[in-house]
């Protein structure tokens, strides 16, 4: 791993052998991109840039007409000098001009990785295991500054990049725009892939040759959102699973964000990724300073697979953090699908207690436990009301369940607060608003402004007060709608536009001060499932409910797509009941039961009422998890049959030694008379000898990946199969 700066070019050269990251400097500290993908070992400027001129592409230089930000890869576009595509930075000064123009001044390298202050972001646990090169540019008139970090692993071919902006200057400025990164291929033969989606349909994997003009994604609702997740990813054409170019872009933020691809007339592709510049500004007076969100950065010149394995060995050992980072996540039963809102303490009590029986290792008690909430309308804020359903109190149910020998876990929905609940009555002006106008509902409730320090204090006090009880091992932290009527009673006027970012902080802050002082606690986020499914949360929370769509034909897609760039040990996955709530489908109990294993895995039905085959079924599932359940959250992922693509899916989990690998295979509908499918295996020792454990059979590495495993033919529309391959000794 090294960071190279070459004083004579101006170039720096960003490596770890394995990927090369490449910039140079010209003239009077205009930053350009040169290269990013395979590693290079020494770079001598062979693609570097020819000075063309370009008509109508503006110069800095009288002299120098080809001499254009226009017409070049460019690193961070500031706005209104020469580069007519989209900026990454701007910003207002007092006079109302926005013109900025940021040039390197300096740089430093810096051994390990500096946090971000105030946000979440991926880490090193010891300086040697990475290498930051810092380059400090600024716009000299206006006084902005702009530090960007770019930081390069040796174990992971990842690249973070980041920016902090700081007034340097002598009068107060507007960050109108305060991206994280942008970067210029230098031509546009690829592929977009970006992942859209909406509330219990999530993550739908979309792939699209681009083509000349700016393709955005983003959100505007005070969430990273079910709509888009912010990532996005450019291929080559070609490129499959398992061969071609990907390069990734993941942003560790949880709210509005926008990310984009912009072919101009030159052919050359712009990418862009940071908080969303529509409703944004932020004042900066002189010596204050803003830090924009981290973006993760993957190259793979081994396909789409290859990318998400290293997203998900990223995540799980530099992101997510705390005490269950690495440990195996407890198969637990919920009873929101069970129950909604109409149980008691005895309903309670039954569920944890079959759930026992079963095998089972966490009840959860979802929403409804609080205030006088019997439906969506009212209570939320009120966490330490407690319902009169609940006789004994949090503390004496949750006293009564770990005494079976089960844990007991518990829903928040922290920030959210109900018209109709102490709270609101006491601090009306406590929720997201906009002075004269009416309030807009979702779900019945309003945003509670955590830009607010008073409120994010009374939430972090209430929450900690309730799992102070003790006997409260994990937390359902759940976010139901998004963001209208943004504004803050406690800003002034010239900062309400910085209402949801300061949001997104107090969030944030709140997290980070609640797993604090509860580290025993497991805590999984939900936003109406996957609405909040992102780096930034995981960073808190290890893990996270991945849809509210519990139907196994739909979490098929919801999955794979989210396995794109998340752990499989961060999506939560539970077996509900038939006919699914949600789709009205009728799956088998096994298909159900192998899409939900293919995470953290759980159930969420009243298995107080399971017929008698049912429940053994349950049972040997439950017994069958605990055996696999390492190699499914920590192995190697590989996507064998897409969702996207056809009636089947396939996928696999192999150990990281190649000792033992889970292959899962789905089929929707039954056809008549189809050929048999043959799936080719994906990450096995090509070696060594696997035995299929329910057949006995014995096949090579080789074979299995070559020739390929038959399918059964199915005999049922939502089939499945499963194949338990153990090495059992190397060939040869
Ligand atoms: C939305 C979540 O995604 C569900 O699992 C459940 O917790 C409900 N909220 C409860 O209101």
């Amino acid at each position: 791993m090294k960071i190279i700066y070459d004083e004579t070019q101006k170039v720096f050269h960003l490596s770890n052998g394995r990927i090369s990251y490449i910039m140079q400097v010209l003239r009077d500290g205009y930053l350009f991109h040169l290269y990013w993908g395979k590693g290079i070992r020494d770079y001598h400027l062979s693609n570097g840039l020819f000075p063309y001129v370009r008509s109508f592409s503006p110069s800095p230089y009288f002299e120098s007409p080809e001499f254009s930000t226009d017409s070049r890869p460019g690193e961070f576009p500031g706005y209104g000098c020469g580069d007519f595509r989209s900026p990454i930075v701007q910003c207002q000064r007092q006079d109302g001009s926005t013109l900025t123009d940021l040039r390197v001044v300096s740089h430093e390298i810096i051994q390990g990785k500096p946090p971000l202050e105030g946000l979440p972001a991926s880490y090193v646990k010891n300086d040697s295991e990475a290498m930051t090169l810092s380059i400090c540019m600024e716009d000299r008139i206006s006084g902005l500054r702009a530090t960007l970090l770019y930081t390069i692993f040796e174990k992971y071919d990842v690249i973070c990049r980041s920016a902090r902006y700081e007034n340097v200057g002598k009068e107060s400025l507007k960050l109108l725009q305060a991206g994280s990164m942008s970067l210029d291929f230098q031509h546009c033969d690829y592929d977009l892939i970006t992942l859209w989606g909406g509330h219990a349909n999530e993550r739908n994997l979309q792939r699209r040759p681009l083509s000349h003009g700016i393709t955005m994604i983003d959100s505007k609702r005070g969430a990273s959102s079910h709509q888009y997740a912010p990532f996005l990813c450019l291929t080559e054409p070609a490129a499959t699973e398992d061969q071609g170019k990907v390069y990734g872009f993941n942003l560790v933020y949880s709210g509005n964000f926008a990310a984009l691809a912009e072919v101009d007339q030159f052919n050359l592709t712009r990418v862009q990724m940071g908080i969303n510049p529509f409703d944004f500004c932020w004042l900066l007076e002189t010596g204050e300073a803003f830090q924009a969100p981290e973006t993760v950065m993957v190259f793979s010149s081994e396909g789409l697979g290859e990318m998400s394995r290293t997203y998900h060995r990223f995540y799980r050992e530099r992101l997510c953090r705390g005490k269950f980072q690495f440990e195996e996540r407890p198969i637990l039963i919920n009873n929101w699908e069970a129950t909604y809102f109409n149980f008691d303490s005895k309903k309670i009590l039954d569920i944890a207690q079959k759930g026992k029986e079963l095998g089972m290792e966490l009840f959860v008690l979802d929403d409804g436990w609080f205030g006088h909430r019997d439906n969506d309308k009212s209570s939320l804020g009120d966490w330490t009301v407690f319902q009169s359903k609940i006789p004994e109190g949090i503390d004496g149910l949750a006293k009564k369940i770990t005494d079976m020998g089960i844990r007991f876990g518990l829903w928040f929905e922290p920030e959210m607060i109900s018209v109709d609940s102490d709270l609101y009555r006491a601090h009306p002006d406590w929720c997201l608003h906009v002075k004269d106008r009416s309030h807009t509902f979702s779900r019945s409730q309003l945003v509670l402004d955590f830009s607010r320090k008073d409120v994010c204090d009374y939430i972090v006090e209430a929450v900690c007060k309730v799992l102070s009880g003790g006997n409260i091992s994990y937390v359902k932290w759940d976010m139901n709608r998004h963001m209208t009527d943004i504004g803050s009673a406690l800003l002034p006027a010239g900062r309400q536009r910085e209402t949801a970012h300061r949001y997104m902080l107090g969030v944030y802050d709140v997290m980070n001060r609640i797993t604090s002082a509860f580290p025993d606690v497991l805590f999984e986020s939900c936003s109406g499932g996957g609405g909040r499914f992102d780096p930034g949360i995981l960073y808190y929370m290890p893990q996270t409910w991945t849809s509210d769509n519990t139907d196994a034909v739909c979490r098929l897609k919801i999955q794979y797509g989210t396995s794109l760039t998340y752990p499989i040990v961060s999506m939560g996955s539970h077996v509900s009941v038939a006919p699914n709530h949600q789709m009205g489908r009728t799956t088998p109990m096994d298909t159900r039961g192998y899409c939900a294993m293919s995470g953290a895995f759980g159930y969420e039905l009243d298995i107080t009422r399971l017929s008698k085959e049912d429940e053994q079924m349950v049972r040997e599932q439950v017994a069958f998890y605990k055996k696999i359940r390492k190699t499914v959250q920590y192995g190697d992922f590989y996507r064998l049959l897409s969702p996207f693509e056809g009636n089947q899916t396939a996928w696999s989990f192999v150990e990281p030694d190649k000792s033992r690998a889970i292959v899962m295979w789905f089929q929707t509908l039954n056809e008549p008379n189809t050929g048999v499918t043959i799936l080719h295996c994906k990450g096995l020792d090509p070696e060594g000898l696997y035995c299929d454990e329910n057949s006995g059979r014995v096949f090579g590495g080789d074979e299995l990946m070559e020739a390929g495993l038959s399918i059964p033919l199915p005999e049922r529309d939502f089939d499945s199969k499963i194949f338990i391959l153990s090495k059992v000794q190397n060939n040869g």
